[in-house]
């Protein structure tokens, strides 16, 4: 070795592999304002489409009358109802086994309801032409609390399922019942209630919000009628299956159409479904024969498409008087608003909520979850979980506290006491999951360790003893959360999206010069994956990060996924990248075997290249390998290097973590100071940790915002009352806490590379803490509960109903 030879940290170093702190190439374009959004398209003759919304929650549609609208300059159609019927696509169907309008078909559901989309040559004529459409209404009566949707004088919401007595998941109870899911065993959990020492019994509502993304959802459709093809360009986080669903139901050819995601301004589940602005800018591109754009508004995102949450779950846990778990029981109440447009695996009415017995070990459990109509918007998506992940881990983690509240020990005690231990995984759950790996003792040490967890109960006994004296009107709350996700959808054997199993892909190919291009079925919503799955591919090949470009979002080049949402990126398109670079690995040993006529078995893997076992002198290098495979392969193998993988996952992967705030809460104005956040993580093998803190900083404030403020919120006749940021709490960096980040590291057993996702475990575990540490500084003044959002002023009614004022 000479003295330019370089050393093995310098070459692995040069790789960028997993497990460095690569910055993210991506940023280059979106740090200078150099990003393609859908909104930067801009194709010649371009129109705009723009809606008429429904001010009335619920109305019938008496008429609709386009036309003064059509007299404005500019505008050159009005498509309602009728419209869309020539064509049978004035219903779709939606992701959740229901049918939705598309445009108000007779009556309206909830307000801002897409009733008819004006076409124009700008936007500004497109709203000018919404305000002369006259629509005449009969306001009908609203179902706005799910409590009462099933009274039995409820009025019919879904008329179009009149007489329908089964939907897409069963049989239905009453008119506005839409499922009842049931998993666990009833009649044992019963018995475990029976006999225990102990009970616990809470209604935990978790409040509709909304995922609100920066960038709004949009498109641009473009038909060619000579072709017969169908472009659209949009803000999907699941391109393939929007190709998949145009397909299916505006009946043109799937190679017809093109689906490309550009750059994508945050999705946070906000863009998996299909929303009555994708159809009618399609439809209206057809009729006119020119690109129709359809951008939402700040105020139509958050009122129409794609509510989170809105679950009300009554929970119970049986307990030994030592604290031992033997029994959870969990009903919900779901309101997912007008239509069932759940974007959840189709077998999942509920999606995963029954990962609710979290990280403890439930002997046995029952869960039954009923999904109700309400004149609200419809969506129930996945923000930032894992599909009813959140509600779950909320649920269970609230539930917890509780129980420890009433045992009169403390919450982490109960929970170090209760965790499923490491000799149990891969671990069954009672409501019938398989969580693969886990150390949950050592992530709760680690982080009572490291913030002194004693100490802190320690100083807020001494507060609390303060409060009596009257030395201070500050109380102080330790939440404790410990979650565990179940991330990664999934295994064909239980998840599909409409049939299709829910696999992902990546295709490899390497160049002459040892550069390459990797395009994987998921796509970035900003999650960096430009960054992180170069980083796998150098890792498996030993080409540089920087030489691998990444792309994502365009059906027509990249192989089938089923996208982006749920941390299912890592945990089954990150396999899919590893799998196919093996597949190339694998055939750069045959090329290299041969140029260094030695057997294949003789050589082995060394960083970047193959080296002859007992002959380390005598190398090649992946960069020779790949010229090799361009003009001398051996006899009767075919030039190229290129693989394309597509993974169907064993199983899903278990993230989890231990999360502790540490707050004051001012009982004479409800103001609340976050004195400290720490979360640890355990996503198994960390491909990026820079990427990984940003997340968990991302995933955090998220859930600052949900826990602390930000719901979409109804008024008694349906009218959404939170419909801008003016109301609705979007943090800061001024509100943001200061987050400290920590992680342990317990790989996957069945994952290539051992990773697991991460992106919505903050987000997940995140709520529970801020909500446990409100609820804790309260409990001491003889509160049990009080519900979410905690902002200022519900924080001072919950000190007023508590008495503590003079
Ligand atoms: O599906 P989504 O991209 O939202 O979530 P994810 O799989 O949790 O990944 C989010 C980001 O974190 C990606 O850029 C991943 O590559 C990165 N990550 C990582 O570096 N190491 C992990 N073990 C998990 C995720």
């Amino acid at each position: 070795m000479n003295d330019m030879t370089p050393t093995r940290e310098q070459r692995e170093a040069k790789l960028e592999g997993m497990g460095c702190k690569r910055k993210r190439v991506e940023d280059a374009r979106f740090t200078q304002g150099k990003g393609n959004y859908v909104d930067d398209l801009k194709l010649p003759g371009m129109l705009h489409g723009d809606f008429v919304r429904s001010p009335h929650a619920h109305a019938r549609v008496k008429s609709i009358n386009s036309e003064e609208a059509l007299k404005v300059p500019g505008v050159l159609a009005v498509i309602t109802a009728e419209t869309l019927k020539t064509v049978n696509l004035a219903w779709m169907p939606t992701l959740a086994g229901d049918v939705q309008m598309v445009l108000a078909d007779g009556k309206v559901l909830f307000q801002n309801q897409e009733v008819a989309f004006v076409v124009a040559t700008d936007r500004y004529a497109a709203d000018d032409g919404i305000n002369k459409v006259v629509v005449e209404y009969e306001p009908l009566p609203v179902v706005i609390d799910p409590f009462k949707a099933m009274d039995a004088d409820a009025p019919v919401l879904r008329e179009d399922l009149a007489g329908k007595t089964t939907g897409a998941h069963g049989p239905r109870k009453h008119h506005n019942h839409i499922f009842e899911w049931t998993v666990g065993d009833k009649d044992l959990t019963d018995a475990a209630f029976r006999k225990a020492d102990v009970t616990i019994k809470e209604m935990l509502s978790y409040h509709r919000t909304h995922p609100s993304p920066l960038e709004t959802c949009q498109c641009v459709c473009s038909f060619d009628k000579i072709k017969g093809e169908l472009s659209i360009w949009g803000t999907f986080q699941a391109p393939h299956v929007i190709r998949t669903v145009v397909a299916l139901i505006a009946k043109i050819p799937e190679h017809k159409i093109h689906v490309i995601s550009p750059d994508v301004g945050g999705g946070f589940g906000n863009k998996v479904g299909a929303y009555p602005g994708y159809i009618c800018a399609a439809v209206a591109s057809i009729v006119t024969g020119k690109p129709v754009k359809w951008v939402e508004d700040r105020i139509e995102n958050l009122t129409a498409t794609s509510f989170a949450r809105d679950y009300h779950m009554t929970t119970e846990i049986a307990a030994t008087k030592e604290g031992k778990v033997t029994g959870l029981r969990v009903h919900v109440l779901a309101d997912h608003g007008a239509f069932d447009a759940c974007a959840d695996p189709s077998k999942w009415p509920a999606g995963f909520f029954n990962i609710v017995t979290g990280s403890y070990d439930f002997p046995v459990a029952h869960l039954s979850v009923d999904g109700i109509y309400s004149n609200k918007a419809p969506g129930g998506v996945a923000y930032r979980c894992s599909f009813r992940v959140t509600e779950a881990a909320y649920c269970i983690e609230r539930g917890m506290d509780i129980l420890a509240q009433k045992l009169g020990m403390d919450p982490a005690e109960l929970r170090l006491k209760n965790f499923i231990r490491p000799e149990q995984f891969p671990y069954h759950s009672a409501l019938g999951w398989e969580y693969d790996s886990g150390d949950y003792h050592t992530a709760m040490k680690k982080m009572m360790e490291t913030v002194d967890y004693a100490g802190l109960r320690k100083e807020q006994a001494d507060q609390r003893a303060a409060f009596k004296r009257g030395e201070t009107r500050e109380i102080m709350g330790l939440g404790v959360s410990f979650f565990t996700e179940i991330v990664g959808a999934g295994p064909s054997k239980n998840c599909d999206i409409l049939g299709i199993a829910m696999f992902d892909s990546c295709e490899i190919r390497l160049h002459p010069t040892g550069a390459g291009i990797a395009r994987v079925g998921t796509k970035s919503t900003g999650q960096g994956h430009e960054t992180t799955w170069a980083q796998i591919i150098a890792t498996e090949i030993g080409i540089p990060a920087d030489d691998i470009m990444v792309e994502e979002g365009n059906t027509d080049t990249a192989p089938y996924g089923l996208g982006t949402y749920g941390s299912r990126s890592t945990p089954v398109a990150g396999a899919a990248i590893a799998m196919a670079a093996r597949k190339i690995k694998a055939k750069a040993q045959m090329i290299a075997a041969y140029k260094l006529e030695v057997h294949e078995g003789d050589l082995e893997w060394d960083i970047d290249g193959f080296k002859v076992k007992g002959l380390p002198e005598k190398t090649m290098s992946m960069k020779d390998i790949c010229w090799a495979a361009y003009n001398s392969v051996p006899p009767g193998m075919e030039p190229g290097l290129e693989a394309v993988s597509y993974y169907d996952p064993p199983n899903m992967t278990y993230p989890f973590g231990a999360y502790i705030c540490v707050m004051n809460i001012d009982v004479d104005t409800g103001v609340y100071k976050i004195r400290r956040f720490y979360a640890l993580d355990d996503c198994g093998t960390r491909i990026n940790p820079m990427i990984i803190e940003g997340q968990v900083h991302g995933g955090l404030t998220e859930a600052f915002a949900i826990a602390m403020g930000q719901e979409i919120r109804y008024d008694d006749e349906g009218n959404v009352v939170t419909g801008s940021f003016m109301d609705f709490f979007m943090p800061t960096a001024v509100e943001t806490p200061h987050w400290e980040t920590d992680f342990t590291v317990t790989p996957s057993p069945h994952h290539p590379i051992g990773a697991k996702g991460v992106g919505e475990s903050p987000n997940v575990g995140g709520v529970p803490a801020f909500s446990n540490a409100v609820n804790d500084a309260f409990s001491f003044l003889g509160s049990t509960h009080i519900q979410m959002p905690h902002d200022y002023w519900r924080n001072w009614r919950a000190a007023k109903s508590l008495g503590v004022f003079a």
